[in-house]
Order: structure tokens, then sequence, then C-alpha cells
């Protein structure tokens, strides 16, 4: 196979930086790499392989000659430009929300999903971090006992916020510690640092925020379960990367705690950290800057009514890698 031209449309933000490591560590084919971002960074370089690569301001004919984007923008920026990209030839990875529902663009988690990158039209979109780090331990029990309902609260790292998130959270600490004001500037409604903000996005439907409602719109459409419901709680959290979820999630067939462990302990793309006594469980600082997601505190709804099948469990991953990056460059390599 020969290499691929690939370009990367955000290269200075939080995932795309990543995506220039994910493309490395896994040793992609790259025959040459163009990082696109804002004219506020054109001329920059940015480092890749060993070498200082300048980057490009994108603009629709900067796709030109690109065989593979993968998408690191906002959604009006993504929206403006990928369909530019793909007329000029090129198959596009997003991270954005711009294309995700969109029922010609495949939605791809490739430990659910693989086989939906085959009907692309030019462009695949990577879900919403939260839905893959939720839906990754919950396919494996689903093809155990079949999954009906998600309860979901979250507990999202500031860097879901992207540089602007890592940036605020590492000021605030900064004043906090020095006992100084902070400021109430964005990207977050309220001070993060010793607090907990539960909005992330606007609100919506029945007061639903978007992030809130991805979670069941994004997973019907991975997991092909239109009947799959949903309820999700989002909350920021003062963590700089990997989000945590608690969820209890019902299903079809009974399923106890143990066949849910032992379901995990070999499923694709995910750890079983599991063992009370010692003390073990998943917390995002043992999960940040790696792909699994860490699984464990698994125990049966104890407040599920007689014949509900339902198991609770604590997942954390890091959103930046397994939630963006890794995941478009896993769904790049099986391109
Ligand atoms: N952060 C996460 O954990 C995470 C997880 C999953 C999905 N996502 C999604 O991934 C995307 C990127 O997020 P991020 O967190 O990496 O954001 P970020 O750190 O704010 O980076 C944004 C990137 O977009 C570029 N950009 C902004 N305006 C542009 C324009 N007009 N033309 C071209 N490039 C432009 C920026 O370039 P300049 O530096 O030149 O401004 C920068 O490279 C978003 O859609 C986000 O929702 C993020």
């Amino acid at each position: 196979m020969s290499g691929k031209v690939v370009g990367i449309l955000g290269a200075t933000g939080v995932v795309g930086r990543q995506m220039l490591e994910c493309l490395e560590e896994r040793n992609f084919d790259v025959e040459r790499l163009v990082p696109l971002a804002s004219a506020r960074s054109a001329g920059k370089t940015i480092g890749f392989r060993g070498e200082d690569i300048q980057i490009v301001e994108a603009t629709p004919d900067a796709f030109e000659g690109i065989d593979i984007v993968l998408g690191a923008a906002d959604d009006a920026t993504a929206t403006r430009l990928l369909p530019e990209a793909v007329k000029r030839g090129a198959v596009c990875v997003d991270n954005s929300h711009a294309f995700r529902l969109d029922k010609d663009v495949p939605l791809v988690i490739p430990e659910i999903n693989a086989d939906d990158v085959k009907w692309h039209n030019g462009i695949i979109s990577n879900p919403n971090c939260a839905t893959i780090i939720g839906l990754v331990p919950l396919w494996p029990l689903h093809q155990v006992a079949g999954l009906k309902r998600i309860i979901a609260s979250t507990y999202q790292a500031a860097s879901g916020a992207g540089m602007p998130g890592l940036n605020e959270l590492e000021r605030e600490m900064g004043c906090v510690a020095a006992g100084e004001p902070v400021s109430e500037t964005a990207p977050f409604a309220y001070q993060l640092a010793a607090n907990l903000i539960p909005q992330i996005g606007g609100f919506g439907e029945e007061l639903y925020t978007s992030e809130e409602l991805k979670m069941g719109r994004e997973g019907r459409k991975i997991c092909h379960l239109p009947e799959l419901r949903v309820n999700c709680t989002c909350v920021r959290v003062p963590i700089m990367r990997s989000h945590s979820e608690s969820i209890t999630a019902e299903f079809e067939r009974p399923i106890t705690p143990e066949e849910a462990r032992e379901a995990l302990a070999v499923a694709p793309g995910v750890k079983l950290v599991d063992d009370p006594e010692a003390l073990r469980y998943p917390m995002p600082l043992e999960t940040s800057d790696q792909d699994l997601i860490y699984v464990g505190r698994i125990r049966r709804d104890m407040s599920a009514p007689d014949g509900v099948n339902a198991i609770t469990l604590f997942c954390c991953g890091d959103q930046i890698r397994k939630g963006a990056a890794t995941n478009a460059v896993q769904i790049a390599e099986l391109l």
C-alpha cells in the first residue's frame, strides 16, 4: 500500500495535536502531512516525526491533493470546509458534531460498527467523546443481554472544551492557589476550579443540554438500536483530561455482575479494573494519555424492580485520545 497524503483540519487544537501523535504512534503510512488551521496559525510550524511542518490556512483549495482529512475543528468550520475537501477527492473523518446525524454519513466506533465505514460518501463522523467512552464498555454487555436503556451521569474534563478549556482551568487553579479572584471568562459559564458545572452545551429538548442529547441520538445510530432509551446528565468537572461516567444500563435478558465482568475482561478497547477489596476502580488520572476505556464498580442495580435486568458501572477514558483522535485514526486505518 502506498502512503497517504493526510490533512489535519484544526492541527493546532487539543484534538489536532493529539492526532499528530496518534499517527506517529500507530505508524500510519503518511506520505505527506498537511496541517491546516485558521489564518491566525498559518505560516507557523508544528512538529511531526521530528520535522517542523508549516501550517497552511484552511481554504477550499488547500485540500487539493489530500487523500484523507482528519477533522478537528468546530462545527461551522467543518460544515464550510469538509464538503470542499470531498469535492477535491478527499475522504474526511470528522470530529465535529456537524455531520454526525446526517443519514448519508456513517457514525463509527470501530469496536462497535466498523462495517459502517463501507457506505460513506466522502465523510465519516467520529461520535461525541462521552458517547464513545460510555458505549465501548456497554457494547460487550449488549452482546450478552441486549441493551434497552441507559441512565448516565458524566464527569467531563476541562480539555473537552478544547485548548481554551484546558488553559482556563490551569489559570484558575493558579488563581485559587494564590487566593486571587478568578475572572468569569469563557469557555465556561462559571469558575470551574473547585467547582462543578452541570451544563455542557446549550439547553434544548425538555431542558436537556445538547451534550446530554448526543448519547441517545448518536448511540441509537452507532449501535443500530432505534429503540434504545437514554437519560444523560453531563457535568463539567475540574479535571484536566479524561471523562468519567456513572452508568446504569437495563437489558432485555438477565445478566449478573459476574457475567458482565467476564464479557468486559475480553472485550476490545476495554480494561476491566474492578477489585473493590484492593481499592481498584477506574479514575481519570490513571486513564489519561492512553487509549483504553477502564471499567469497574460493576454491581447489580439494587433499585431495579423485579424482572428488570440492570447493571451499574463506572468507566473512565481519555476523551482526547479514544474519545476523539485515536478513534478517528482507527477509522482512517479501516479506510
Ligand atoms: N477536546 C475534546 O476532548 C474533544 C473530544 C471530541 C470531539 N471534539 C471536537 O473536536 C473538534 C476540535 O476540538 P478541540 O477541543 O481540539 O478544539 P480547540 O482546541 O479549540 O482547537 C480548534 C482548532 O480549530 C481550528 N480553527 C478554528 N477556527 C478555524 C477556521 N476558521 N479555519 C480553520 N481552522 C480553524 C483552530 O485553529 P487556530 O489555532 O488557528 O485557531 C484549532 O486548530 C471540535 O469539533 C470538538 O467538538 C473535541
